[in-house]
């Protein structure tokens, strides 16, 4: 595991788009694995202004994300595709029918089952963007999740609902199931690429990074992959 502290969050989204800059330029068709919540938000802002400055460009990308809520159809405002389209598709040159977010509203019992399929038939991902939550998870796999599992539904914890009901309005069903991409898919990416801000997760960054493998912290799973980067900023990587 490559850790990398940066000054400041800017700096994570800057040395972030750098990775993903550097692997467009060598290799202009990758399959990008992408993730959503508020940390990449500057990450996905930084790479639209590459694309806006002609430096960059997503024309022969095909991407993957890593989870969406069960429940919520793709133009809810809260679903996760409609995050994708709002923070990056709509504002780079990917072409919209060469990316997938996992279907909240397909049948659960076949829905893993066929991401999976997509994701091997576009040749598996080259580079796989994370966050992390402050319970340790990646995408929505949760603590106890099985470190082999592939793209299934799964429960939300308790402090995941609690962190993410600031997106969702008083009234407003808030789903407690989402599929996501397992742990085993996120190992099977050639890189992996997880960044973190903010003194919230430098108890899950310490975890991941220095407590053992185990599955009550998924992130941890991440210290078996032969390419993992993470990179923090100091309030993150206070811990370490
Ligand atoms: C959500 C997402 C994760 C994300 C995490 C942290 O639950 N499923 O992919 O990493 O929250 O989000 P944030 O960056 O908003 O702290």
């Amino acid at each position: 595991m490559q850790v990398i502290i940066a000054d400041s969050a800017q700096e994570v989204a800057r040395l972030g788009a750098d990775q993903l800059s550097s692997l467009m330029r060598t290799r202009p068709n990758a399959v990008l694995g992408l993730a959503t919540g508020n940390t990449p938000i500057a990450l996905y802002a930084e790479l639209v202004r590459r694309y806006r400055s002609g430096n960059l460009s997503f024309a022969g990308a095909r991407s993957f994300n890593l989870d969406e809520y069960v429940g919520l159809a793709p133009e809810h405002p809260q679903s996760y595709r409609y995050f994708m389209n709002q923070y990056l598709f709509s504002q780079i040159d990917i072409a919209l029918e060469h990316t997938w977010v996992p279907d909240g509203m397909a049948d659960p019992q076949t829905a893993g089952e066929a991401y999976e399929a997509q994701i091997a038939a576009a040749g598996g991902i080259d580079l796989q963007v994370l966050g992390i939550g402050r319970n340790g998870h990646i995408g929505f796999n949760e603590p106890s999740s099985s470190l082999g599992s592939g793209t299934r539904i799964k429960t939300l914890a308790p402090q995941t609902l609690v962190d993410n009901s600031r997106f969702f309005g008083a009234d407003e069903f808030q789903p407690s199931l989402a599929i996501t991409m397992g742990i085993g898919t996120i190992l099977r990416s050639r890189k992996t690429l997880l960044l973190a801000t903010g003194d919230a997760k430098a108890d899950a960054v310490k975890a991941m990074v220095e407590g053992p493998v185990t599955a009550s912290c998924p992130a941890s799973a991440l210290q078996l992959h032969p390419c993992a980067v993470v990179i923090v900023d100091r309030a993150a990587g206070g811990r370490l």
